[in-house]
């Protein structure tokens, strides 16, 4: 008889430790004979460093050791391009450049004798805009590149001069979004030391700590056998734990001084010392038939990759792909472009190069709508992506498609209904009071899950049953290099276990933390991990029965098996087509289609989220209340995007350094209501049908909300966030004031 662990409210694994205090983080943690570091930290965005005199600091009483460029066996990392400098080396490129590391008896002493590093600094002119860093004689970031454009992408699908042609109406719209803080609620922290078995040992928090190992090896020039990250407990991450932060440097000091040594970054240090989400300025020109079908789509997007390539390829790549929107648009030219600054790195951000886009796309959407007199449910209706579409990148939509369902049930949640076959939208009351305005707000997005582009996608897991009396399985362990960042990863792959091997959950033990011990299952991004690693623990578990069944074993015995799942076994994926761009780029998607209330005051132009419906098509709920959460907090950080977020650099220097200069949403900004739906249209390459949600919950309530305003007020705001001032502004633009 089934167990029925998929689909079950479990309590989360991990909660009783997170709620006794008993979870280990890394500032947490002490060891024999530690000592702590502090970051000298770039004073400019762009300089030549002429000379640095450590002296003083070295001779400091306390203090171990100074290190700067020369001390780092091969000084160079990234997650995608090596181009970042693990202590910097010739120039700086942004004030996120650390340039020496102190390392001492205490924290106190290290941060007096950073003080008293001499640095001598030849200021370079400096690029702040992408735009401009396009042009030709622009100051070149990295100069042996020759250029400061990272990568350009195209997709030519169809003929859309024609298209264009034979569109009844044409909007055309300018679109800006800003960087975003991850803000998660543990800033950087972390310890390095050499283990009993002479291996370089990190302690942090991290996304994909194999591909931490990796770069740490390269960077200390030693075999990634004698390289071993272990995860702690993890505040949060939402991408910002996906590249290397800390781990290098802890890794060099233990290296180096041959003893524990601990770095905790500040909330500053936090802010400074990690990349941010991309800022987006986008381009588009859409047009429709009277009939109102899409014909034609022309998107020109550029981002902001700062100082270094971190992620801002990838990104750029899926910004690409999803351009257009989750529509059938026969005719679609689109041009993509991510450009050094000497701004702070721009990395992945949940949503990974998805949240931006709906910003254009949706805007578009309900400016079409409205030329068109069309209800913008019903006009999206008309357009979305069904089984067997063609997407705007040219590849079919062979199954699981569930955007139409998604949109459906979200409108019809938010109170829309289908008269004679056209949806129609509720009579909203408006508030007594004149200064008061209430609007609704539509918007599909869509994301992928896995990593995409022909990229080898791959998660492996470890099983071992231990048995008792009769052969019973007493015990199973999953090995899985998967970091629970608090999306509930532990507690999925735990339920997929507990429900393939047939074993009540409570004999279930997860193992996740020490590269040494568990294989690679890739990072905790992308929202892959029920698909990729639930994949890998399905089957590793399936083997395992399957070995089970095979032999005479009895108790004090144990099997044991491995699977690598790979996402081609779902579904191959394709590069962009040198000639056209066409490709079919990723293993899986999640659609979601959400619906904001919003009331804006027109007097001040404060803008309020009231109520949100978000509907998720997640293919199979592994476990619907670790959903909900996924959709409370994506809503959160949706709407702090939407209405508050604006983090701010100056010509490369930092205006938003904290929490009291860069706002985000607190628990008196949550809407009365968020109204979470869970679609299940399956994607049979995924465990049980599962797609992927953690970066789902978030993409589409910004644009829900902008459309919101528009609604409430008839403004359309192009810039975010959608500020008190940028709508009061808008509103006296519109009064012809
Ligand atoms: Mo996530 S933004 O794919 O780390």
């Amino acid at each position: 008889m089934p167990m029925g662990y998929v689909g079950k409210r479990i309590a989360r694994v991990d909660s009783p430790d997170k709620v006794t205090g008993k979870s280990i983080f890394p500032a947490d943690l002490y060891f024999d004979g530690m000592l702590h570091a502090k970051v000298l930290w770039s004073e400019y965005p762009h300089a030549r460093i002429l000379g640095i005199d450590a002296s003083a600091a070295r001779a400091y009483p306390g203090v171990v050791a100074v290190l700067t460029a020369e001390d780092v066996p091969v000084n160079e990392y990234g997650i995608n391009i090596m181009d970042q400098r693990v202590l910097a080396q010739d120039k700086v490129r942004s004030v996120g450049d650390p340039v020496a590391l102190v390392i001492a008896e205490s924290e106190r002493t290290a941060g007096a004798a950073r003080r008293l590093i001499v640095v001598e600094y030849q200021e370079l002119p400096g690029v702040f805009d992408p735009r401009e860093a396009m042009a030709p004689g622009a100051p070149l970031v990295h100069e042996e590149k020759g250029t400061n454009v990272l990568k350009h992408f195209f997709v030519r699908k169809g003929d859309v001069a024609a298209g264009f042609a034979q569109a009844d109406v044409i909007v055309e719209g300018y679109y800006h979004t800003p960087h975003q803080e991850h803000a998660y609620l543990q800033p950087e922290a972390g310890v390095g030391l050499i283990d009993e078995q002479g291996r370089v040992t990190v302690y942090v928090a991290a996304q994909w700590p194999h591909d931490d190992v990796h770069q740490i090896a390269h960077a200390l020039n030693l075999p990634e056998t004698q390289v071993r990250e272990c995860v702690t407990a993890i505040g949060g991450a939402f991408g910002g734990r996906e590249d290397i932060s800390l781990q290098i440097l802890v890794a060099l000091g233990a290296y180096k001084t041959r003893r524990p040594v601990k770095l905790v970054y500040t909330r500053e240090e936090s802010i400074r010392g990690h990349g941010k989400r991309h800022p987006f300025f986008m381009r588009h020109r859409t047009g429709a038939t009277r009939d109102g079908l899409l014909v034609a789509a022309e998107i020109e997007l550029i981002s902001d990759a700062g100082a270094y390539a971190s992620t801002s390829i990838p990104v750029l790549a899926n910004a690409t792909s999803f351009a257009a929107g989750p529509y059938q648009i026969p005719n679609v030219s689109i041009d993509t472009y991510t450009v050094y600054t000497n701004n702070l790195v721009t990395m992945a951000m949940r949503g990974f190069g998805s949240t931006q886009p709906p910003i254009g796309y949706e805007s578009q959407m309900d400016k079409l709508a409205e030329r068109l007199g069309l209800d913008p449910v019903e006009f999206r209706a008309r357009n979305v992506l069904v089984n067997g579409s063609i997407a705007p990148t040219g590849c079919v939509m062979e199954h699981g498609v569930g955007m139409k369902e998604a949109l459906e049930r979200a409108a019809q949640a938010a109170g829309w209904q289908r008269k004679s076959s056209t949806w129609t939208r509720p009579q909203i009351a408006q508030p007594k009071e004149p200064n008061k305005r209430l609007g609704l707000g539509v918007a599909c997005s869509w994301k992928n899950v896995g990593y995409s582009f022909g990229f080898d996608d791959k998660a492996g897991a470890r099983v071992e049953l231990y048995l008792g009396r009769g052969g019973a399985i007493e015990r199973a362990v999953v090995k899985i290099g998967a970091s629970d960042v608090g999306q509930g990863v532990e507690t999925a792959l735990a339920q997929i276990a507990a429900e393939t091997l047939q074993v009540p959950i409570d004999r279930i033990e997860m193992m996740l933390s020490d590269t040494a011990v568990v294989p690679n299952a890739g990072s905790s991004s992308a929202s892959r991990h029920v698909f990729m690693s639930g994949s890998a623990v399905q089957r590793a578990c399936q083997e395992a029965l399957g070995r089970l069944g095979g032999q005479e074993a009895g108790a004090g015995q144990s099997v044991v098996a491995e699977y690598i799942f790979r996402g081609r076994e779902a579904h191959p994926t394709t590069n962009f087509d040198p000639v056209t761009g066409l490709c079919d780029p990723h293993i899986s998607y999640g659609y979601v289609a959400d619906v904001a209330l919003v009331q804006v005051d027109t007097e001040t132009g404060q803008a309020e989220l009231v109520k949100m419906w978000a509907a998720q098509d997640v293919g199979r709920a592994i476990n619907p209340t670790m959903i909900e959460g996924q959709v409370d907090g994506g809503v959160l950080m949706g709407q702090g995007y939407a209405l508050l977020e604006e983090w701010i650099q100056e010509r490369g220097y930092i205006k938003t350094r904290n929490f009291t200069e860069y706002l985000i949403p607190t628990v008196l900004d949550v809407p009365k209501e968020i109204v979470p739906i869970i679609v299940e249209v399956p994607d049979h390459g995924g465990p049980f049908g599962a797609k992927g949600v953690g970066e789902m919950t978030t993409i589409g309530v910004a644009p829900a909300i902008l459309n919101a305003i528009h609604d409430a007020t008839g403004v359309w705001i192009e810039e975010l966030p959608a500020s008190a001032e940028r709508i009061h502004q808008a509103l006296k633009k519109k009064a012809g004031k």
